[in-house]
């Protein structure tokens, strides 16, 4: 194997609101010798695709900020990482081997070395291999077959599956993306009778919802959603992607003893760390609910996370869960960033690296 290009995205500035394209991260062609580069009794990665993710704008925070205890923040200048797949080149570490394809969290480079140098490891750092069926796309597992998929499982699962086999409705907001995407289809498979009612913000997606079976969608930057849940609610079950102004159109139309699943909280994402009010916050106990906040591997959701592949890959397979993708290159990476936050992206947005994903 030759010397070759390895493009490197990195870190370079800090956004003040959005994620900004050419300013917040910066591609960068370096050389790296595939057959000699030490690997210090580690492991060469050919990166397949990366995730981007709205919570990467929680990670460009200030690094003292009370608010970004959740996820560690990313290093000014030094390579961005994130959840990705990856094909192992070389390996000097006995667990894995030339052609192993791994799930990681792993650095925004064609190639990198793991594991990484000590000042840029954290807790959310690994990499650990995958038998994937020839069938499905490498890139899956960056999105349903990866974090997305497996924040919607674990949640819904411990907290909202048995509900959802006595419940009427369930609401999910930011209902067209990863996430949502795979609660609406997991909440029909758990009570094929459940009315589900999603969000979104524009024309193409409440099609996407349309698509995927959704009884309700609602366009929220054109309708009324309070509105409209009042119409069809009670709500039973809120999973919310989002906060704002549709978590209190939801509180006040939560049915009484309904659970609202807290994931998310997009609308607020880019304020580095002002958070969103809430108005409402009255009905939490005017109505009996219950609110489960998680992030994934913490907390009571985590017990679900050891059957994750058992249970989804072969809903994925027989096409009760589905997966859609909006992909960008690694030079696009800020692009792929800045997506989630102002809602450009269709379906999951993965950043495709090489041929195989
Ligand atoms: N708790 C956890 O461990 C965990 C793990 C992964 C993800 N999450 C959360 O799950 C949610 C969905 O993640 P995803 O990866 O599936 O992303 P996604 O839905 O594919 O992309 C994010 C979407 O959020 C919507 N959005 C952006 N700004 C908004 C605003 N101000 N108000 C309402 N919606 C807004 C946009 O869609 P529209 O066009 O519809 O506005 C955008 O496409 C996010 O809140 C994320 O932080 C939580």
């Amino acid at each position: 194997m030759p010397v070759v290009k390895n493009g490197t995205v990195y870190y370079v500035q800090q956004p003040a609101d959005l994620i900004v394209p050419g300013e917040t991260v910066k591609y960068v062609e370096e050389e790296i010798d595939l057959d000699n580069v030490p690997l210090n009794g580690g492991v060469l990665l050919k990166t397949v695709a990366l995730s981007s993710d709205p919570y990467m704008r929680y990670r460009m925070r200030e690094p003292d900020s009370a608010r970004t205890t959740f996820c560690p923040v990313l290093k000014l200048n030094k390579p961005v990482d994130n959840f990705g797949v990856a094909t192992v080149l070389r390996s000097e570490d006995p667990n894995f081997k030339a052609g192993d394809f791994v799930d990681g969290f792993i650095n925004f480079q064609e190639y990198s070395i793991w594991p990484p140098p000590a000042d840029q490891m954290h807790f959310l750092r690994y990499i650990t291999k995958i038998d994937r069926p020839a069938s499905i796309p490498a890139s899956v597992y960056t999105g349903t077959l990866g974090l997305a998929g497996k924040t919607g499982f674990i949640a819904f699962d411990v907290f909202g599956k048995e509900k959802a086999k006595t419940s009427k409705t369930v609401f999910v907001s930011g209902g067209a993306g990863a996430v949502g995407t795979f609660v609406c289809e997991y909440a029909k498979i758990c009570n094929p009778n459940i009315k589900v009612i999603a969000s979104a913000g524009s024309p193409e997606k409440i099609k996407i919802l349309k698509d995927i079976g959704v009884d309700v969608a609602i366009n929220y930057k054109e309708e009324d959603v309070e509105k409209v849940l009042r119409e069809h609610g009670p709500i039973d079950i809120y999973w919310d992607n989002v906060a704002g102004p549709t978590l209190d159109a939801a509180l006040v139309n939560m049915n009484s003893q309904g659970v609202i699943i807290a994931c998310g909280a997009i609308s607020a994402a880019s304020k580095n760390g002002e958070g969103s009010a809430v108005k409402h916050f009255e009905e939490i106990f005017e109505r009996s609910l219950t609110v489960h906040g998680f992030t994934v591997g913490t907390g009571p959701s985590a017990a679900a996370l050891p059957r994750f592949y058992d249970v989804v890959t072969p809903l994925f397979l027989e096409g009760k869960i589905t997966s859609r993708e909006h992909r960008f290159t690694l030079k696009q990476t800020g692009e792929a960033l800045a997506s989630v936050h102002l809602g450009s992206n269709l379906g999951k947005a993965v950043i495709v690296v090489s041929e195989d994903a």
